[in-house]
């Protein structure tokens, strides 16, 4: 088989990348080593800077959420002594984000993928990458016993953290950085109605806690537990209960309870690896870094990358340009590092830190009275949140 750009991996990022480019009449095939059930099972965050929202529309895949997703312009931040809006939209000059699921962007792609006959090989095994480094680079894959080849110009590892393809890059090239946080979150799905119009994220001595939501009868959230917790060790009254001590008291109060429909345990880390690029493959979304949840880029990110990613080789195909693809690592990792240092600025405000004992409690309190109390800090955090520019 032949194809123009080969894409390892079939979660957003992948499918995203192959939507643009057969849009634009590149051919695409991509390798997903697991089935769409599996693919769609996963819940991550739900949180859509413009940018993105803007991309799925380009992309023809922006109807659903235009439908159902919501339109969120603030967002709270309690902490022991009080409460905070940060009124995005006034803070950015019109700003805000969308929250809807990226399980649902997920699905519109492959439905999306489906209509337009892309090509999307599901169960795909033992993906390996082979002549990165020369003008025909190649994949192979096992499917039901056989292995198959597919011949192409780039190939774009989309495969996430534990993918092949950030692999396939030699290790005297490749430099990786890496800090993993000394906690977990605990997150549950509840068929209750959210606590809030709006998230909130607190701040409290018991650890962190954010209140999120999918729509009005589907509530999101979560509390900072201990890496060695157990998710059998958390009923859901025990959850209800740790939830509503880390929150203000009027959301406690207010707070509906009902059976989890999904709890699981995350750990936090933030990891980016440099170069995103090595001979003819480019690196995505989770292939290239991971940041915590707690500023809800992850998938922010991957689209941004994307985008750099989609115009470099859309440039290439229409004009021969290389430019763009040449760039393309530098490029990305500049607004990367970006979201990495606001992710990790964010889940250093708001956690509780082992270690933090004194000192490092004591500047955390006065970081947050200081958000609290200047209108340039929040504006700074308003403007992450929302995303920073391409
Ligand atoms: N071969 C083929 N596919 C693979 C391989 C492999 N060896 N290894 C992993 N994959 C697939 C995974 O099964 C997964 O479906 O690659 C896909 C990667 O998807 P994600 O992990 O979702 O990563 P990405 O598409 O970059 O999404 C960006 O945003 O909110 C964040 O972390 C969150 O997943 C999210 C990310
Ligand atoms: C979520 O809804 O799952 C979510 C929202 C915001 C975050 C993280 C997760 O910062």
């Amino acid at each position: 088989m032949r194809t123009q750009v080969a894409i390892i991996g079939g979660g957003p990022s992948g499918l995203l990348l192959s939507q643009i480019l057969h849009l634009k009449g590149i051919d695409t095939v991509v390798l997903e080593k697991h089935s769409e059930e599996y693919v769609l099972g996963r819940i991550r965050a739900g949180v859509l800077e413009q940018g993105l929202v803007d991309i799925l529309r380009a992309a023809n895949v922006g109807a659903r959420m235009d439908q159902v997703g919501q339109v969120h312009e603030g967002f709270e931040i309690s902490h022991m002594n009080g409460c905070q809006r940060i009124d995005l939209e006034k803070l950015t000059g019109g700003k805000t984000v969308m929250v809807y699921g990226q399980t649902e962007i997920t699905k519109d792609l492959y439905d999306a993928r489906r209509k337009m006959d892309g090509k999307v090989i599901t169960n795909a095994e033992d993906v390996a990458l082979h002549d990165l480094e020369t003008t025909s680079p190649s994949v192979t894959y096992k499917k039901d016993g056989v292995t198959q080849t597919i011949q192409c110009d780039y190939v774009a590892g989309c495969d996430g953290f534990h993918g092949v393809s950030r692999k396939s890059i030699p290790s005297d090239i490749l430099r990786e950085y890496e800090k993993v946080y000394p906690f977990g979150w605990l997150g549950i799905l509840s068929e209750t109605p959210p606590v809030s119009d709006e998230l909130i994220y607190c701040q409290h001595d018991r650890g962190f806690a954010l209140c999120s939501m999918r729509n009005e009868n589907l509530s999101r959230y979560y509390v900072q537990c201990s890496l060695n917790d157990k998710v059998e060790e958390w009923s859901d009254e025990r959850f209800w209960e740790e939830l509503k001590r880390r929150l203000p008291e009027s959301a406690a109060d207010r707070i509906v309870t009902g059976p989890s429909i999904e709890k699981s345990i995350a750990p936090l880390r933030s990891f980016v690896a440099e170069p995103l690029s090595y001979g003819r493959l480019f690196l995505a979304g989770d292939a290239g870094h991971i940041v915590p949840p707690t500023g809800a880029k992850g998938l922010n990110l991957a689209a941004s990358d994307i985008h750099y990613l989609s115009e470099a080789l859309i440039a290439k195909y229409d004009s021969g340009e290389e430019q763009l693809l040449e760039q393309y690592s530098e490029t990305a990792l500049k607004r990367i590092w970006k979201a990495m240092r606001f992710s990790w600025w964010m889940t250093t405000l708001l956690h509780k830190f082992p270690e933090n004992e004194g000192f490092g409690d004591r500047i955390q309190q006065t970081d947050i009275d200081y958000l609290f109390s200047s209108e340039a800090a929040q504006v700074s955090l308003a403007e992450n949140y929302v995303g920073l520019p391409y």
